[in-house]
């Protein structure tokens, strides 16, 4: 690929790293492509559709899981770090997709799933079957309090974060009981974790995504929090707890740190990190650690002005910007679903890609879908468990055609689509100068015409957004009246038909603009 090119030199004129302010698109593989007809993407289906995301204009993909596992989370439950499940493809595959992304200039950003295994890893396997052998040492095992597990802690999923044994012990697992929790004081499990960053890296990757990346060290003598239900665990969002983002992580991330910097080009690590406050989440991204941590704060953030403005404030560089991903209820119902939600999406498209920083784009996002209604039956993810399943964010994308599986399938999509989704395959919204795919597209490539690191916020009247990034004005109207806003330029761009008034943009409420700054 060509790496440090002119390209590169046109998205980023200041010389920074291509991260910096890459717009990254979030394929989740199970859903993108299917190529053999078994109703589960894999990894030829995404070859297959380079071209598609090349002409999007993203900078580069991030894949998530395709290692081979049992699935009981959906590959978060990996058992071979160092191959491709064969319901993905081969690693003969990941190498091909490898190549042929950066033959489109576009760079592959792989998961990386350090702070549990599955049960199935043969690590797990061997700690199961011999209480004295050193694989054991390299989970959570510990002896309960009376006839109840070792402490209080309950799992993200569902139930008590632990499980006992025929042998009597517990171990640990702060999702699925499929998913043991790796003990990251053990230096086997540190040296296990470079070497499969290594592998990867090796193999061409341009860089990790780092799941759960505040959980992998817990609290000396594992306390209890004190308080149990997961619904009051919510209500004390603010509080560090005994298991998740304990100061030591950080060492972790420097180790992961040097690994990267030992290879050659801009190779990088995002963290998915869950913080307190934007002040915690920074200390993921100091200069000798992770270069970028997702910003679920703006991820988070209601459809307000006053909100929003208080995040993108208060996020420190390198920002990321995030709306949705494979564990969230997609933009479009979150911000009111309907004719509301998808304004609304629209809008908020362009208040992302014009945030100075990295983008993430979640497949389907571009074309605006929905969280789809998925019957219980249907239902797949262990979350449901917990009355909030994450399967409606992940239905298969719809590309062609007028009914489902529409050309995500030859055979039957393993989650169903449905089929008022024939107004937003790939296929319709091309076809369709005013779709959301077209306005990610036009977006996308004014975007690039725009680099800037920096944001300076313009006057505006109360209940909008109004800033700048470097020669690109981009003004949002969060408020329920229509408002006025001075814009000396030309305008680029408008989630919707809007009219000028002189040197005014009057935009309704729910829109927003773009224009080239004189
Ligand atoms: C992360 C993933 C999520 C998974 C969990 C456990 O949060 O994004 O999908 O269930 O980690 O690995």
């Amino acid at each position: 690929m060509t790496r440090g090119t002119e390209r590169d030199a046109e998205r980023d004129p200041t010389g920074e790293s291509w991260w910096r302010s890459a717009v990254i698109y979030q394929v989740y593989v199970r859903s993108f492509a299917d190529s053999d007809g078994d109703g589960v993407g894999d990894l030829p289906g995404i070859r297959e559709r380079l071209p598609y995301l090349a002409e999007l204009g993203v900078d580069a993909l991030w894949l998530t899981p395709f290692y081979p596992s049992p699935m009981a989370d959906f590959g978060y439950d990996v058992a071979d770090h160092r191959d491709v499940d064969p319901l993905f493809g081969t690693l003969e595959d990941a190498r091909a997709l490898i190549k042929e992304a950066h033959a489109h200039d576009l760079r592959i950003i792989v998961d990386a799933v350090p702070n549990h295994t599955s049960d199935r890893h043969p690590w797990f396997q061997a700690a199961l079957a011999d209480p004295a052998a050193p694989e054991r040492a390299r989970y959570i095992f510990r002896e309960g309090r009376g006839d109840g597990p070792p402490n209080d802690w309950e799992s993200v999923f569902d139930g008590p974060a632990w499980t006992r044994v025929p042998d009597g012990s517990w171990y640990l697992h702060l999702f699925d009981p499929a998913q043991p929790d790796l003990d990251w004081e053990n230096p086997e499990v540190r040296e296990e974790f470079e070497d499969v960053l290594r592998f990867w890296l090796d193999l061409g990757v341009d860089g990790f995504r780092v799941d759960v990346a505040h959980g992998m060290v817990k609290a000396p003598g594992l306390p209890d929090v004190g308080f149990t239900a997961q619904s009051e665990k919510r209500r004390h969002e603010d509080a560090v707890l005994p298991y998740f983002d304990q100061d030591g992580v950080h060492e972790i991330h420097r180790g992961f740190r040097r690994v990267l910097d030992s290879y050659e080009g801009d190779r990088v690590a995002v963290a998915e990190a869950q913080a307190p406050t934007l002040e915690r989440l920074a200390a993921y991204t100091r200069p000798d650690e992770l270069h970028q941590a997702f910003n679920f704060h703006y991820l988070k953030a209601p459809w307000s002005a006053a909100a929003l403005r208080d995040v993108v404030e208060n996020s420190t560089t390198p920002a990321t910007w995030v709306l949705s991903n494979h564990d969230v209820r997609r933009h479009v119902t979150r911000y009111g679903g309907g004719e509301t939600g998808l304004r609304r999406a629209r809008a908020a498209a362009l208040l992302t890609l014009a945030l100075p920083g990295s983008a993430y784009v979640y497949q389907g996002e571009e074309l605006g879908l929905p969280e789809a209604d998925l019957p219980e039956e249907v239902q797949r993810d262990p979350r449901r468990k917990r009355g909030d399943g994450r399967d409606g964010c992940r239905v298969p994308m719809p590309w062609e055609g007028t009914e489902p599986p529409f050309g995500f399938t030859s055979g039957r999509s393993w989650l169903p689509q449905p089929p008022g989704w024939r107004d937003l395959t790939v296929e319709a919204e091309s076809a369709d100068p005013g779709s959301v795919l077209n306005l990610y597209r036009q977006a996308l490539r004014i975007r690039r015409a725009h680099p800037a690191l920096d944001l300076e916020w313009l006057q505006g009247p109360p209940g909008t957004l109004v800033f700048a990034r470097g020669t690109l004005g981009c003004a949002v109207n969060l408020g329920d009246r229509t408002a006025r806003i001075a814009a000396y330029g030309p305008l680029l761009l408008s989630s919707e038909p809007i009219d000028r008034e002189g040197d005014c943009l009057v935009l309704p409420p729910d829109t927003a603009a773009w224009w080239h700054r004189h």
